[in-house]
């Protein structure tokens, strides 16, 4: 059972073309929606935003997740990743979020804001 959802998860990744640099985090094969949208992050996001609660942006331009939530509620969120993900943003090209995906990393970003 855990070995399928490991494999969807990696096969979901090299769909999204983003399987380069397959960290640990993928490995554990999270459970929860927010669990999973960080894994996801770290994965697709992590190389410009600082997606942890203490991580720097390594793209200077590109605001914390901590900060994001703050500028965000959960509908204002899923609706930009919606849009993130038909349109792209900045620099990065279009990323093809599914539902799940968007509902994973907006769990995760919103986890970020409670005190
Ligand atoms: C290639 C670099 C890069 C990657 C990869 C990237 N972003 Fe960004 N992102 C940026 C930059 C730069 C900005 C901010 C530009 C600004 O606010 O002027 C940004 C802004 C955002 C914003 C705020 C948009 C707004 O209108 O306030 C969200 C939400 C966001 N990114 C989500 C994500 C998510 C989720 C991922 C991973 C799926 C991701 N980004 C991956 C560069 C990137």
């Amino acid at each position: 059972m855990r070995l399928k959802s490991l494999a969807l998860v990696l096969a979901s990744l090299a769909v999204s073309g983003c399987a380069q640099a397959a960290p640990p985090a993928v490995a554990m094969a999270p459970d929860t929606a927010s669990e999973q949208g960080r894994a996801y992050a770290a994965q697709t996001c992590a190389r410009c935003h600082g997606i942890g609660p203490g991580d720097d942006s390594r793209n200077a331009g590109a605001p914390r997740f901590v900060v994001i939530a703050g500028r965000y509620n959960e509908i204002s969120l899923e609706d930009r990743l919606g849009q993130i993900s038909k349109i792209g943003h900045y620099e990065m090209p279009p990323q093809q979020l599914g539902t799940e995906q968007i509902r994973n990393l907006t769990a995760y970003i919103q986890s970020l804001s409670q005190p």
